[in-house]
């Protein structure tokens, strides 16, 4: 047989047996092996089949993926919940266009996804930003102000919607009940990407969930953080303020006709182990959290982010069962962290940047991860190399840029390709969006200033990936021409 790279690659991993911090929730199929309903990994290629009778239609729901779908919504607890096939960005983008017509203004926490920003561009949308409280020096996004907010929609009483991403990757959850009041009480819609959060409502310990803070829609990456297969997403909604046809009407404009029944069937599955299993599970989960984060305080050279942040910085709460680890004080920075994880001790974190890694923990981890995973970490500490001072990242203020066009206008205006020391003070076509935090620091429209230019260049350099660029070298960005 030919080579096939990308399975002989996956294949490959596999059989690594490597220990998942990362997404998706199910780790590695761990949890499968738990609960292996009706043996459905065996006939995964079976099962895969389209719109035949006794199937149900995904866009017409009447039978079994309705029966599912109600399902999920008891036990998310929603008025109605979709599943999504083409993950949180398709809810997003339905979400968003259903609260809004094109021309609208629309407030967008800047910490966002790309999706929210690239939904403005395709529903003609003028984006109005509300910044998170930025940790400067590490470049994580911590909480919005609920002050903010209201200052924002005083400012722009034309704005359709209030959009916030909760938690962040980080596991950061700002007071989103008070920010739903002040929304509400400004008569606007409150749309919540909690697509890091779909777990949330399976412990009182973990941050509110987005529906029980007042939220009109939620989405949520099912695949993420629970054990649904990846791109398996829901959007739950709540009350009258988001006409329901119309969103129907944009989930199909955004979803596949031929949506995924195996990506269906998964978000079935992880419904039932949600409400059959999921309390007892996340109690185990946050008690192998707490003693992995307590035997920590041991080790000498690495810290673990707890609860500390929680009342500061317009942090309401923490979804504690992220793991943000670091050992730069010890002379290894987060880059080297994730690879000596995963080459010497097989355990592969979620992201990294020069301060730590970032885990991502869920009912899917056993206490043999947790337990491989300190091994791992105390043994690096002893193994102290002196590799001299980890250089800092640059220094970057995350100021609002000056903008002159919306994204939509800029996408379509007439440009041409520079180097990137010859961007500044022109308008930008493109994107900067430095990968891990993922946090757009520039927008097409916006004015390219030098302290990005310097900030993108000390990031390339050093490793960092920089999303948003047709160019995949970095050198060169898109400028508007007239
Ligand atoms: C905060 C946030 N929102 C939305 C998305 C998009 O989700 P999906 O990959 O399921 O489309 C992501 C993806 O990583 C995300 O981090």
């Amino acid at each position: 047989m030919k080579s096939t790279p990308l399975l002989d690659r996956l294949l490959q991993i596999e059989a690594e047996d490597i220990t998942s911090f990362h997404m998706p929730g199910h780790k590695n199929g761990k949890i499968f092996k738990k609960f292996h309903y009706k043996n459905f990994k065996q006939h995964l290629a079976n099962i895969d089949t389209t719109e035949i009778i006794g199937t149900d239609n995904l866009h017409k729901p009447k039978e079994i993926i309705k029966q599912a779908q109600e399902r999920a919504s008891e036990a998310f607890k929603s008025e109605e919940t979709f599943f999504l096939v083409n993950g949180s960005t398709s809810g997003i983008y339905s979400m968003i266009m259903a609260a809004t017509s094109p021309g609208d203004k629309i407030i967008i926490g800047r910490n966002c996804h790309q999706s929210v920003i690239n939904i403005t561009i395709l529903g003609d949308l003028t984006p109005v930003y509300l910044y998170p409280e930025m940790d400067i020096e590490k470049g994580i996004a911590l909480g919005i102000s609920p002050e903010e907010v209201e200052r924002r929609l005083i400012e722009n009483p034309d704005a359709k919607a209030v959009v916030i991403a909760y938690p962040t990757y980080h596991g950061f959850a700002s007071d989103l009940k008070r920010i739903a009041e002040i929304v509400h009480s400004h008569g606007k819609i409150l749309l919540v990407d909690e697509a890091h959060g779909a777990h949330l409502g399976l412990s009182h310990r973990l941050p509110m969930t987005a529906l029980e803070c007042g939220a009109d829609a939620v989405v949520q990456s099912i695949h993420k953080t629970l054990p649904a297969f990846t791109q398996s997403s829901m959007l739950h909604v709540q009350g009258n303020r988001i006409d329901r046809e119309k969103l129907k009407f944009m989930l199909r404009l955004h979803q596949s006709t031929s949506p995924s029944y195996i990506l269906m069937a998964s978000l079935d599955l992880a419904t039932t182990i949600y409400q059959d299993y999921g309390r007892e599970l996340m109690e185990e989960l946050l008690y192998h959290v707490e003693v992995f984060k307590n035997k920590m305080k041991d080790i000498e050279g690495v810290t673990v982010l707890g609860t500390e942040l929680v009342g500061k910085h317009f942090i309401k709460a923490m979804d504690t069962t992220r793991l943000w680890i670091s050992m730069h004080h010890q002379g290894i920075d987060g880059y080297e962290l994730e690879r000596r994880l995963r080459d010497k001790y097989r355990i592969q974190m979620e992201l990294s940047n020069i301060y730590g890694v970032l885990g991502m923990t869920s009912i899917g981890n056993d206490k043999e991860d947790f337990d491989r995973l300190y091994t791992g970490l105390l043994d690096l500490s002893q193994h102290k190399e002196d590799k001299g001072k980890i250089e800092k990242m640059p220094f970057f203020s995350y100021s609002i840029p000056k903008r002159t066009f919306t994204p939509r206008e800029a996408l379509y205006k007439p440009k041409k390709k520079v180097l990137l020391e010859d961007s500044i003070g022109h308008i930008s076509g493109e994107y900067f969006i430095p990968y891990p935090p993922g946090i757009p620091i520039l927008i097409p429209g916006e004015v390219i200033e030098e302290e990005m230019i310097n900030y993108v260049k000390t990031m390339v350099a050093r490793g960092m990936e920089v999303l948003g660029l047709k160019d995949i070298t970095c050198q060169r960005i898109e400028i508007l021409t007239d």
